[in-house]
């Protein structure tokens, strides 16, 4: 099973990185799998350490993919680097052991705490709907422009019947992302 993540890490200023992430737990680790390059990726053999923080509020998706860094992160524990504000519940990680990969490396991290903020809302389809677009407009340079768009009008119906205020906003910035996307393709096909 993949768990789809905001993994933060600490860059060598000191300053919070924060990116979406999916991890699978095996053995006893949790494994986290950055596609080369990647700044979470150069961060984490750095510093061998890692926070990564189960969060519903989906905007922390959509915002890192459409330019939008600046959540409120607080310190963690154990850790230099911060963990999410708003996060339901946080991992503090260490680096065990790398399987390296010219594409994609799998970093095997071991938990040394694990915390919980507040408890989980339940499910909501809307949220759900934002993290799959969120998915699409990060490929939107590998996918067909028609299996995007088609997708997004079938995700659009349980935000419509389902969102509260924070999975609009999310919503809206995703929709810009890729319609800005489209208009870009028109113009460079022109
Ligand atoms: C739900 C979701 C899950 C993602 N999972 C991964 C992942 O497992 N590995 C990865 O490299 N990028 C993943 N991404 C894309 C990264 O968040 C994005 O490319 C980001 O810029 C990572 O690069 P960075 O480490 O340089 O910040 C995911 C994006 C979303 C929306």
């Amino acid at each position: 099973m993949i768990l789809e993540t905001i993994v933060t890490t600490r860059t060598e200023a000191g300053a919070d990185h924060i990116a979406p992430m999916g991890l699978r737990e095996q053995d006893g680790f949790t494994i986290l799998s950055p596609f080369r390059p990647s700044a979470t990726l150069e961060h984490i053999l750095r510093e061998r350490c890692a926070i990564v923080n189960l969060t519903d509020d989906v905007r922390v998706f959509a915002g890192c993919l459409t330019g939008r860094y600046a959540w409120p992160t607080v310190p963690g524990v154990h850790l230099a680097c911060r963990r999410l504000a708003s996060a339901l519940a946080h991992v503090e990680l260490a680096l065990d052991h790398v399987e390296d990969d010219p594409v994609r490396p799998r970093l095997w991290c071991r938990t040394i705490e694990r915390y919980s903020h507040a408890p989980f809302a339940g499910f909501n389809r809307a949220q759900a709907a934002v993290l799959e677009a969120a998915i699409l407009v990060s490929r939107l340079d590998m996918l067909p422009a028609e299996k995007v768009a088609s997708e997004l009008a079938y995700l659009a119906i349980a935000v419509e019947k389902t969102a509260g205020p924070r999975e609009r906003e999310a919503w809206e910035w995703l929709q810009a992302a890729a319609a800005a996307h489209r208009g870009d393709r028109k113009e460079s096909a022109a």
